[in-house]
């Protein structure tokens, strides 16, 4: 009798981010999907994302989708803020595996929940789109939005600002509050690990993890694995394997060093 394998979802899902910070989003999907078969790639060679040109993140995203078309995945999904906004509308159209972007999903669902003012922290290059504003604005247009860049927090994160990190928190929290906010959206990946230092500005609730939200976008819509058993892993990085395990371990468990793939670019 034929073995044939009739569950063609159990092709694998990719991810991607410029580091370790998409690890945010890829633990709530094996959290959420575990039977999913997963690849995640961090772009570590070009870190970080958040202060590159357009023109060089729109490369960074086509080299990294055209290694995707090479591993046969069923989808892609953008874990990176920034590259969501600033690269996915211009590389969308060139595959035929779906794309899901961070910013994009989030907003369609957040802008449902009926907040009237909402802010958002996150990079330089994404608050420049203003694509977290105009994403908000398509799906409710009285919806009130303003965006703040916070450029030392992913350092703050990684352990490698050498300000206080308190002020410079501060410093962008009292700018929001000032707009008096029903939620703030933490849109960057890397944002949610301040929460701690968040809430003694300001009360818990008032801030929007996008990573759960955006996880059960994406089980709405993606085909499903219907394999019982847990999914397989693989993970590559553009540079610095060792790097990324070492500051990986606050968002995932990542347990083998990942395998290095050379980008062009
Ligand atoms: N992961 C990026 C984001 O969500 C931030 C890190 C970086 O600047 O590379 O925008």
């Amino acid at each position: 009798m034929s073995t044939v394998n009739h569950n063609l979802n159990n092709k694998p899902v990719g991810f991607f981010d410029s580091g370790v910070g998409g690890l945010s989003v890829y633990s709530k999907f094996k959290q959420i999907l575990p039977c999913e078969n997963t690849i995640y790639f961090g772009d570590l060679k070009h870190l970080p994302y958040g202060n590159k040109s357009r023109k060089e993140l729109v490369e960074y995203a086509r080299e990294i989708l055209d290694f995707y078309k090479t591993k046969n995945v069923k989808a892609v999904v953008i874990a990176c803020n920034t590259s969501s906004a600033q690269a996915y509308e211009l590389v969308k159209d060139y595959y035929d595996f779906k794309i899901y972007p961070i910013i994009q999903s989030c907003a369609q669902v957040i802008s449902g929940m009926g907040y009237k003012r909402v802010g958002v922290f996150a990079t330089e290059a994404t608050v420049k789109s203003g694509v977290y504003t105009r994403e908000l604005k398509k799906y409710r247009a009285d919806i009130e939005v303003k965006e703040i860049a916070c450029p030392n927090w992913v350092g703050i994160v990684e352990g490698v600002f050498t300000g206080s990190k308190e002020a410079d928190i501060k410093v962008h929290m009292d700018e929001m509050l000032k707009f008096k906010p029903d939620k703030i959206i933490l849109g960057c990946t890397h944002y949610p690990y301040l929460l701690n230092e968040l809430k003694t500005l300001a009360p818990a609730d008032m801030f929007i993890d996008p990573a759960e939200i955006f996880v059960k976008f994406i089980q709405k819509d993606l085909p499903q694995n219907t394999d019982k058993q847990n999914g397989n892993e693989e993970i590559f990085v553009s540079a610095n394997p060792e790097s990324f395990v070492e500051h990986s371990k606050i968002f995932y468990n990542v347990s083998k060093l990942p395998q290095l793939i050379n980008l062009s670019s």
